[in-house]
This record gives C-alpha cells, structure tokens and sequence, in this order.
C-alpha cells in the first residue's frame, strides 16, 4: 500500500483553466494555470460561452502538462479533484466531464470540491504550520465571506456580502475610470501612484449583522463623483480615484475581520481568493494583525487567484475523510459553502 496521497486536481469554474499535481495536501508537485484573460478583456468581463468553449479546447492539454511537470502519470494518482460548483455551469461542466471521464476510465476514485473551500485550502500550502480553528476572509470576483473555519471541512460563514462581491466592485470602478478588465490588478498598479485621502468614499456598515458587506453604495459613490467631475469640468485624477476607492474597501474588510476574529476569540487569521492578492490589502491586514496578536496568513499571489493546486490541496482533507463522488457528480452554479 502506497502511504502518499497523491491527487490530480482539476479547475474550471470560471476563466482559467487549470490542472495541479499535489502531494499529501500542501506538496504541490506541478500547478499549470492556462489564464484565458485576453480573451476576455475586449469584452470587458468573463464571456460564459467563450470561457467553456476555451475550457474545452485546453483542459486536455492542461491536465498532460501537470502530469509531465509532476514526472507522473495518472496510474500513480490516489485521486481526481475537480470544482463543482459554485461557478459559470459551462466552465464547471468542462472539468466535471474530464474528471469523470479519467475517474471512469481508470478506476480512480473521484472528489468533488467545493471552489471557495479551495480558495480557503491555498492558506495550507505554503503555512506548514497553519491547522484550524481559524477565521478566513474569503475575497474574489464572485464572494466576499467571512468563514469560521472549524476543522479541515467544516466551515461557518458568518457574514457575506449583500450586493456586489469585493472583486466584483473593483472590476466595476476599474472599467468606470477606464483601466478595463480585470479591474483588480490595475487598480492596485494604479492605486501605488494615487492619495488613498484625496477623496472620502464612504464605508459601509451594516446594522443587523456587523461580519456582512456591501460595496454597491461605494461602487455608485464613485460613479457619482465621476459624473460629478465631468459635469463640472473638473479633471479626474484616476491614480486618486483608485486609491481612494481601495482604501474604502480594505478599511471594511479589515474592521469587519478583525471585529469577528475577536468577537469569536481566535487567534489565526487567513485571507483568500482573487482580491487577497492585493499588495495594500495584505500590507493592512499584516499590521493590523500585528498590533492585535493576531497570526496572519495569506497565499502568494498564485494561489490568490484561480487555480488547482488549491482544489487538490482541499480535495486531500476530503479524501482522507473518506469523501468520495460518484459518477453522477454534476456541476452546481450556486453550490452553498458547506453543502455535498
Ligand atoms: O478568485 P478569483 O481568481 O476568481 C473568482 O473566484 O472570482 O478572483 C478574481 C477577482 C477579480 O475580480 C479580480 O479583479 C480580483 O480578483 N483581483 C484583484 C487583484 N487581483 C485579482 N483585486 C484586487 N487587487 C488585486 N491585485
Ligand atoms: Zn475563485
């Protein structure tokens, strides 16, 4: 009997398309990620049909590289990953149907992974040390959660946004100053060069639950100062705009987290997903988290955004759980945290 886990993990719930080799969860052997973004960018935002007809086209080649950069071949893996939900139901269906087929094919038991347990799992891989209880701000272009991660598996989401996902409103402000998409990464460029107080967007707090967010009112602020400016023929300082809108959001983010890290007594805190690449957002939460005694973890920026290498990381725990799939896995666009 073999006493590594080796598990070939698969990725397609949005715009990349993306295969990983990981070995006992946070071994990660090979991570090939084929980002379809240039597609997309004339469009100004993730295209579905294009996006699972890319997926088609490279997932093959995607899933033969990261066996090769790994020195394996599917006979050595224990298991296959993949993302089943929440996403775009034709990206997900891509990689559901190769998963299934190579499960099929091989007799190799197949794992159906949550993506933002994925995104949540990026925080194993590089922190050997890190083991829950601990909070997670889970931040992309499609959730902004704040999770209680329990045990390996066991989630509770505590607070979540109402309207627009945190990325979601970065990809918005970003298209309305004209930087185009995806907003997250140019805003962040951008933002290095901007005054963060130049302008005073406001910050919104919830009263009926103090952990949720809400950036819709912060998106329409600074489309009203746009509109503003241009009726009153005044210039727009874009790098100000950019900054200033950030801060907005990173000053929420970081009161809400650190609110429930000490209202729920932990001492671990992690961040996660696409906008947790964020140079000034990790910077914020580091000493923030300093002043407060707080350990602070975060993935490098790779396993921010997009990937496999998460979803096998996740997929490990699962497994040795005893989690298995069966071939009437299917792909679920609005799949709930902590629901099979
Ligand atoms: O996790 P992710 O790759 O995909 C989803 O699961 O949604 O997140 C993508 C989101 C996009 O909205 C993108 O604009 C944002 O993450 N993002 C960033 C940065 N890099 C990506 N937001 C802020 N700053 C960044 N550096
Ligand atoms: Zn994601």
């Amino acid at each position: 009997m073999r006493e590594d886990v080796t598990i070939l993990a698969i990725e397609s719930s949005c715009d990349e398309t993306a295969a990983a080799v990981v070995r006992n969860g946070r071994e990660i052997l090979s991570n090939v990620i084929f980002s379809q973004i240039d597609l997309h960018t004339v469009y100004g935002g993730v295209v579905p049909e294009i996006a699972s007809r890319k997926h088609i086209e490279k997932i093959n080649q995607v899933i033969e590289e990261a066996l090769r950069k790994a020195g394996m071949q599917l006979r050595d893996m224990d298991a296959i990953a993949v993302t089943y939900g929440p996403g775009l139901v034709g990206a997900l269906l891509v990689g559901v149907s190769a998963a299934k087929a190579i499960s099929f094919a091989t007799g190799i038991p197949l794992v159906g992974v949550h993506h933002i347990e994925g995104h949540i799992s990026a925080n194993f891989i590089e922190n050997p040390d890190l083991e829950p209880p601990f909070v997670c701000l889970v931040v992309s272009g499609g959730h902004s959660h704040l999770v209680i991660v329990r045990d390996y598996g066991e989630y509770e989401v505590i607070g979540r946004t109402r309207d627009d996902a945190a990325g979601e409103a970065f990809d918005k402000v970003a298209r309305a100053i004209g930087l185009g998409y995806p907003g997250g990464p140019k805003i962040d460029k951008l933002s290095k060069e901007g005054n963060p107080d130049a302008i005073h967007f406001p910050r919104a707090k919830l009263e009926d639950n103090a952990y949720d967010f809400s950036f819709s009112g912060l998106k329409s602020a600074v489309l009203n100062y746009l509109n503003g400016c241009q009726m009153k023929g005044e210039p727009v300082v874009e790098a100000d705009v950019a900054a200033s809108f950030q801060k907005a959001v990173i000053d929420v983010l970081v009161e809400h987290s650190m609110h429930a890290v000490k209202e729920f007594g932990y001492d671990k805190f992690a961040i996660a997903g696409g906008v947790a690449s964020n140079s000034s957002l990790a910077r914020a939460f580091e000493e923030r988290c300093r002043k407060e005694n707080i350990k602070f973890y975060r993935p490098s920026p790779v396993y921010c955004t997009d990937n496999a290498a998460m979803i096998g990381t996740a997929a490990y725990y699962e497994y040795q759980k005893g989690v298995r799939s069966g071939m009437d896995l299917n792909a679920v666009p609005y799949l709930k945290l902590g629901e099979r």
